[in-house]
């Protein structure tokens, strides 16, 4: 996607979504998102994405063709971001001069209607909808959910024949080039804290899930069609600098972890993970950092 953060109006965790869109561009796979298109329905379809964020995939697929027409829904527990969703989207259409209009609940993006739903994923799922989706999105948002228990009833807003694209679902693996003494300790201990997340009152997070969704997907009755690794690969350029805004995203990784672990004494040394913290934040400094996470993405039908 050309360039647009929109990052002088937003902050925190909006703006790393923001910076993390460059970062998607180049990992999303091109043959999973080849079969999707091939298998969308023509017209105007009904769109959901779930765990939708800052809406960045909307604007994606706005500029990469697949979508134009119909109704998007954006799904999120987070409402600050959603309100925030609103002005990005609108400034990332001004920018594009593409037509669009604030309506109270969501936006209209030139003939598609964005329509934004506060709500949190679990709950969504234990009341009653009415309104099926022809395409069920979830980007970044499966390593965060209890996927068993949720995949099945997620499935089920899927109209009959209707397409699932789930993508960018971590699997267990990061490198940070180049190598530390400590990167196992630390990944260790990440991935466990990954493991026994608990958020609204539900275990939240799989460091594997990218792999074992093969699994889920087919005892969920809707195997995958495509499938295909979409992992981030983040590095500066010859000059040191980082692309567009992906320093402030590899700084927010590393927040993420630090944050994870720095009350987990009993995971990993404090010491050590100052040490590599320190070692970690001076070679992105001095733009010689490399990161790469292992991700997959998956495309497929409704079950049945
Ligand atoms: C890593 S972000 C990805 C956002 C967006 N899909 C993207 O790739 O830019 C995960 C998003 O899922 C949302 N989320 C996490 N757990 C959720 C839940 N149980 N219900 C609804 N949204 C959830 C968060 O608020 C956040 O916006």
């Amino acid at each position: 996607m050309t360039r647009f953060d929109g990052a002088a109006t937003i902050s925190g965790y909006a703006r790393y979504l923001a910076a993390k869109t460059t970062v998607d561009d180049r990992a999303l796979n091109r043959q999973v998102l080849a079969e999707l298109c091939r298998l969308m329905p023509a017209g105007a379809p009904r769109v959901l994405e779930v765990g939708a964020g800052l809406g960045t995939m909307v604007a994606r697929l706005l500029d990469w063709g697949v979508v134009g027409a119909g109704e998007y829904v954006l799904l999120d527990a987070d409402r600050q971001l959603l309100d925030c969703s609103r002005r990005w989207l609108r400034d990332w259409a001004a920018a594009r001069g593409v037509r669009s209009e604030l309506l109270p609940d969501g936006l209209q993006v030139g003939d598609l209607l964005v329509r934004l739903v506060h709500a949190e994923l679990g709950g969504y799922l234990e009341a009653a909808h009415g309104d099926m989706a022809d395409v069920l999105i979830a980007n970044a948002v499966l390593d965060l959910v209890d996927v068993p228990a949720v995949l099945p009833r997620l499935l089920r807003l899927l109209a009959p024949r209707g397409l699932y694209w789930f993508t960018i679902n971590y699997d267990g693996e990061s490198i940070f080039a180049p190598g530390h003494p400590h990167d196992d300790q630390v990944m260790r201990a990440y991935h466990r804290d990954m493991d026994e997340r608990i958020r609204y009152g539900r275990p939240a997070g799989d460091s594997r899930t990218g792999r074992r969704l093969f699994h889920h997907l087919r005892a969920a009755g809707a195997p995958a069609l495509a499938a295909g690794s979409s992992d981030w690969v983040v590095y500066p350029a010859p000059d040191g600098n980082y692309p567009a805004g992906e320093a402030y995203f590899l700084r927010s990784i590393l927040n993420t972890i630090r944050d994870a672990l720095r009350s987990r004494q009993d995971r990993v040394e404090p010491t050590d993970l100052a040490d590599w913290l320190a070692e970690r934040y001076r070679q992105l400094a001095a733009g010689e950092l490399v990161y790469i996470a292992h991700q997959l993405d998956f495309a497929g039908r409704s079950p049945g």
